[in-house]
């Protein structure tokens, strides 16, 4: 089976795991968008009162209709064969990931799944093994690949337009507003996260090895936590403050705070949902308990011999990237401000739109700009299209992608399956492994089952 639509011309039919904040992408693609193309048959979340936002959502696009069925973590299977989908879209928790996409991949199943694929390198054994005896096809939703200045740059390498790839150099800030929120909730855990080498470098790891089209070999890392965490505010003189936002004082002027109770939709999916399980949505994130780094600097070596640079920071004043490619015909340059500022208290915007213009005046400003310069040429400005909408518009497309497959022609190869998935985990695990041990570490190693 792959995702094209059914010959017959019927609806597919998907379940959806982890019914979050990102599963509103799809589910609202499927109930307006992509409706002609797919329906949602079923829900599945460890939180029933968040499954109920989903369900009110549903009610509100077909009403009339019969509820959505909906179903516990254990009850996965039951679900599956009672509800018999042609695939399962897999928004949950990042260390959840492998466990759904192996078992739905063992019926043949499609899968759609966030990244990252998985969290460790277990996952990436298991999803590899379930991958290659499946007839179902794993697609992992790499939303920047479709961005069009991401994808500008892949155009541009596979029409040579710097020769050969012989180093990158990928620096990605993130802001106090999107950095910070990975501080706040589960994300702040090495065991559920994977840390964000794993979590959140897996989109800018991918990046690299789709434009050099290569395999990363060997990887070798340092990070620690310098910005956020308990100690690190202790020695920064941070404090005293409050366990989590809601309700504290002085929360509307906090530049870390969040108020769930302020937002419509974070008060229904989180603050009403946390009698349930626990789950705290605004954590003060100068507190203890976190696992993860926010200072990560990276090299990675590829197949091919290219060599890859790369930090990332989880605390700037603005957010962004930059990239490098250097080429044996000339070099590449991406600037890219997702956010020039942050001039407001803290406000949620996992996406990150492109904010308000600062005015003419100031030297950063929202907005890519990328440049190619072959040697013994004057530098060019390549022009980028850019879409509307989070991630450079790279969501709109990628739906399209995903539920209308074939109805465009992928000439750039932006659809992005299980290897893909695989090989950008492997560089995060790899990392994670050497800031662990000090030591270079062979993605080849991580795959290769210790006993
Ligand atoms: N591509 C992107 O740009 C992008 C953006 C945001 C999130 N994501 C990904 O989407 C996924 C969800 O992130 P989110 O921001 O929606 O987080 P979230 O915390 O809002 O949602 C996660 C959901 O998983 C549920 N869950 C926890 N354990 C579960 C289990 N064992 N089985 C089923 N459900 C379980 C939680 O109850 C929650 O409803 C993550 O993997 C994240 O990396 C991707």
């Amino acid at each position: 089976m792959t995702s094209a639509q059914p010959s017959d011309g019927r609806r597919r039919r998907y379940a959806v795991v982890g019914t979050g904040h990102r599963a509103q992408m799809y589910v609202d693609a499927l109930l307006g968008s992509h409706a002609d193309v797919g329906e949602i048959v079923a829900l599945c979340d460890s939180n029933a009162t968040r499954m109920d936002y989903y369900q009110r959502r549903h009610r509100e696009a077909v009403p009339g209709g019969p509820d959505l069925p909906t179903y516990a973590p254990e009850q996965f299977d039951v679900m599956l064969d009672a509800e018999r989908p042609d695939g399962v879209v897999v928004t949950s928790v990042d260390a959840t990931h492998a466990e759904y996409v192996t078992r739905a991949l063992a019926r043949g199943l499609d899968v759609i799944c966030e990244k990252p694929l998985t969290t460790d390198a277990a996952g990436c054994r298991a999803v590899a093994d379930a991958a290659v005896a499946s007839d179902g096809e794993l697609v992992v939703t790499f939303n920047y690949r479709y961005s069009p200045r991401n994808s500008a740059v892949k155009q541009l390498i596979l029409d040579g337009a710097i020769g050969d790839v012989t180093s990158v150099h990928f620096e990605w800030v993130l802001d106090t507003v999107h950095g910070a929120d990975y501080f706040r909730r589960w994300h702040r855990e090495k065991a559920r996260s994977g840390g964000l080498l794993v979590h959140k470098a897996s989109h800018h790891f991918d990046l690299v090895n789709w434009w050099l089209g290569d395999e990363p070999r060997q990887v070798s890392a340092m990070g620690a936590l310098r910005f956020y965490g308990e100690e690190a505010a202790r020695s920064r003189r941070v404090g005293p403050r409050p366990a989590r936002s809601h309700g504290a004082p002085g929360l509307a002027d906090d530049p870390f705070g969040l108020d769930i109770a302020a937002d419509p939709r974070l008060r229904a999916l989180y603050l009403d949902a946390e009698a349930e399980d626990g789950y705290l949505r605004d954590r003060d994130v100068f507190s203890e308990g976190i696992t993860i780094e926010d200072n990560m600097a990276v090299l990675v070596g590829y197949a091919s011999g290219a060599l890859l640079t790369y930090s990332l920071n989880a605390h700037a004043p603005w957010e962004g990237y930059r990239v490098a490619i250097n080429g044996t015909e000339g070099r590449l340059e991406l600037a890219v401000v997702e956010r020039a500022a942050v001039r407001t208290a803290a406000a949620v915007d996992p996406g990150v739109t492109p904010d308000r213009d600062g005015g003419s005046d100031v030297p950063r400003r929202p907005g890519a700009e990328l440049l190619v310069q072959r040697h013994w040429e004057e530098a060019r400005r390549v022009p980028i299209t850019e879409g509307s909408g989070p991630h450079g518009g790279g969501d709109a497309l990628l739906l399209d992608d995903l539920f209308r497959p074939g109805g465009a022609p992928d000439p750039l190869g932006r659809r992005a399956g299980w290897r893909d998935g695989v090989r950008s985990v492997l560089v995060g695990v790899a990392a994670n492994e050497s800031i662990a041990t000090g030591q270079p570490v062979r993605t080849e190693a991580l795959l290769t089952p210790v006993s």
